[in-house]
């Protein structure tokens, strides 16, 4: 079952993305849409597609800002043109069912010494990665994207990571989430406000929505869940388990938010266009 998410079929490789540590590859498809493809063959596996999938669909739910998702059906015969062999041997390993990240051209890498972020906005943010461990949004690797003048959040594949062990998944509920180096820290993150507005939203029939966008080819097979409707199941049952248990983990971010220095005020010129966004453009350009 793929509910909500759109399925397309690529049809050329253009080029990987160095900096992705899965190389995930730019490719287009036959809906003539641009995508950052992540693979099912890479070595992080199926797991990467799935967190990605629920937490983009939970993101959105919760009006946080990601870029749309698609199903990118791979041929193998794609592999053949491909002339770099760690590509071609990616895409081979990858035949079947991908996930496609809407390529947003021209957004900017979030700088957090040069943007300026709405603290409520910020406060959002951050409890949706507490609520889904998500430890991938530092300041060293914001995955944020700077896109027609709006943030935008990639990148969820190393959240709910409960599902790397089923049999002790149940700990994950009260697990502390660790903030400290969390890229909007320093942003004076409203968390308290956005936990009051944000976790009578995270339904029951929200997760299962979530849950219910990721393909089975992506689900079948786990060990001790005889059909992915079960593994669905679980998915919900543990991000339930998890928002429940808020009391356990929302106070130590709180206390990170109350301790962390507030970064000194910036506001890019709204006239003009700020000179590391020319610098970042010559770049692009060469
Ligand atoms: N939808 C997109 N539009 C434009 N650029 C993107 C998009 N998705 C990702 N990128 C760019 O590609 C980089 C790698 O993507 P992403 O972080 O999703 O991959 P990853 O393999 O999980 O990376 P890592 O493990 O290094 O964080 C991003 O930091 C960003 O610069
Ligand atoms: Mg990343």
């Amino acid at each position: 079952m793929s509910a909500g998410l759109a399925r397309v079929s690529a049809t050329r490789y253009i080029t990987p993305l160095r900096e992705g540590g899965s190389l995930p590859g730019l490719m287009e498809a036959d809906d003539l849409g641009t995508y950052v493809v992540k693979f099912q063959g890479a070595g992080q596996g199926r797991k990467v597609l799935v967190a990605e999938v629920v937490c983009a669909g939970l993101a959105r739910a919760l009006d946080l800002p990601v870029p749309r998702l698609v199903t990118v059906e791979l041929d193998v015969e794609l592999a053949a043109t491909e002339p770099d062999p760690e590509v071609q041997d990616l895409l081979r390993a990858s035949a079947g069912t991908n996930l496609g990240v809407d390529f947003l051209p021209g957004s900017l890498d979030f700088d957090p010494g040069a943007f300026a972020l709405d603290p409520a906005l910020a406060g959002r943010v951050l409890w949706f990665d507490a609520l889904t461990g998500n430890v991938d949004r530092s300041w060293r690797n914001p995955n944020l994207l700077y896109w027609h003048g709006e943030p935008y959040l990639i990148d969820h594949g190393a959240t709910l990571t409960f599902h790397h062990n089923w049999s002790g998944a149940e700990a994950a509920d009260t697990r502390a989430y660790d903030a400290s180096e969390h890229v909007l820290l320093g942003f004076r993150p409203e968390v308290a406000a956005a936990d009051a507005e944000l976790a009578p939203r995270v339904t029951e029939d929200v997760l299962r929505d979530a849950v219910a966008a990721v393909p089975d080819a992506w689900l079948d097979g786990e060990e001790g869940f005889d059909t992915p409707d079960r593994l669905r199941e679980a998915y919900v049952t543990r991000l339930a388990g998890r928002l429940a248990a808020r009391g356990e983990w929302l106070p130590g971010v709180l206390a990170a938010v109350e301790q962390a220095p507030p970064r000194p005020e910036v506001r890019a010129p709204a006239s003009r266009r700020p000179a590391w966004l020319i610098a970042h453009g010559r770049r692009a350009a060469r």
